[in-house]
């Protein structure tokens, strides 16, 4: 009788539990591939040691690729798909469209991922891992990256002209985009320590070194140098000057002494409520990595779909 009660009852506690999971959306889980993928993480690091060997700049690159994702509809890999004439997408969003870079690496790891897992893994899996690796690679920290999104089935470029931050944003604008993903003022702090690396377009910050006060004199006239006031748009220059292709505080070392490239990065040390959070990170590379790995673990959780949501894109620049 016990033993029948016991079964009963567990059959039901296992009802309950999965149509609870259904319902509320599966959890990520490191170990979520760790079965039917076992070489996954092994393959996406393997392609991002070649290409950033080949170009450093792709670590960023890519890891600018995985934030767009998550801030437009969720983590789905919906920046990743090419528009149509059905879908009008991501790629071409102001701010996206000659500016996002690394499109073919993804690709060649899907490839290599399909080869050995055929229809297993999600593109919007492959780049949260291309984007942990792409930082560990160029001398940041690594985590254990939670795993399990599904890809979606749409994407939109008015939600991504909605959803990302421009340059010109203020502190005020920054924290209410992030915060409506919840995201904290801190994590907004330590995950724009992803300009340690990587370079921008003089388009995005002409109006920082030739308007803005809040800006070193000697550094805003070095700049002027490759952006001019008319002209030369796309001219880059490194959003850290100091170690372009290497993650560690050096853009919170820039930020304390007037040397954030944008207007937006300088807003996060401007006299206002990130200042003394800049300046615990521009002394302190453990702080910075440990609140920067927390908040992408919180970024990488954005909207995710599960379960039967969403489906395995076969390749990441189309729906099945
Ligand atoms: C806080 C608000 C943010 C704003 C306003 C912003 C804006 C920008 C802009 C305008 C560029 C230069 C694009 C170009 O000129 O082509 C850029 C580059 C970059 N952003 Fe952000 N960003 C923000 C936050 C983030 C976050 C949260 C991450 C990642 C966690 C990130 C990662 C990067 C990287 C790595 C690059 C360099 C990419 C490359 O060299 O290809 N950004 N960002």
């Amino acid at each position: 009788m016990m033993a029948m009660i016991s079964k009963s009852s567990f059959l039901l506690f296992f009802l309950l539990s999965a149509f609870a999971c259904t319902a509320r959306g599966q959890a990520l889980s490191p170990s979520f591939y760790s079965q039917t993928c076992p070489s996954l993480e092994f393959i996406v690091s393997s392609i991002m040691a070649t290409s950033v060997q080949r170009d450093p700049r792709m670590g960023a690159s890519i890891l600018r690729l995985f934030f767009h994702d998550c801030f437009v509809n969720g983590c789905d890999g919906s920046v990743l798909l090419d528009d149509t004439p059905w879908l009008i997408g991501e790629k071409n969003a102001g701010g996206n469209r000659n500016s996002l870079r690394g499109f073919e690496v993804i690709d060649a790891i899907k490839a290599s991922v399909e080869a050995a897992c055929n229809a297993t893994v999600s593109c919007a899996d492959i780049l949260a891992l291309a984007a942990r690796d792409g930082v560990a690679l160029l001398g940041g920290p690594s985590w254990q990256v939670d795993l399990g999104r599904r890809d979606g089935l749409t994407a939109s470029r008015a939600a991504a002209e909605a959803n990302l931050p421009p340059s010109s944003s203020s502190l005020a604008g920054l924290i209410g985009l992030f915060g409506i993903k919840g995201l904290s003022p801190r994590d907004l702090t330590a995950l724009s320590g992803a300009h340690t690396m990587g370079r921008a377009q003089c388009v995005n910050f002409r109006g920082h070194i030739y308007a803005d006060r809040n800006i070193d004199p000697s550094f805003a006239a070095f700049r002027r140098q490759t952006c001019p006031a008319f002209g030369g748009d796309d001219n880059l220059a490194p959003l850290d000057n100091r170690t372009q292709d290497l993650f560690d505080n050096g853009y919170y070392q820039n930020l304390v002494v007037g040397r954030g490239l944008m207007h937006s990065d300088q807003e996060l040390f401007n006299g206002g409520s990130q200042d003394s959070l800049v300046g615990l990170y521009s002394v302190s590379t453990f702080d910075f990595f440990r609140d920067f790995v927390a908040a992408m673990v919180k970024m990488g959780n954005i909207g995710v779909l599960t379960g039967r949501q969403g489906e395995i894109r076969l390749n990441c620049r189309r729906v099945n």
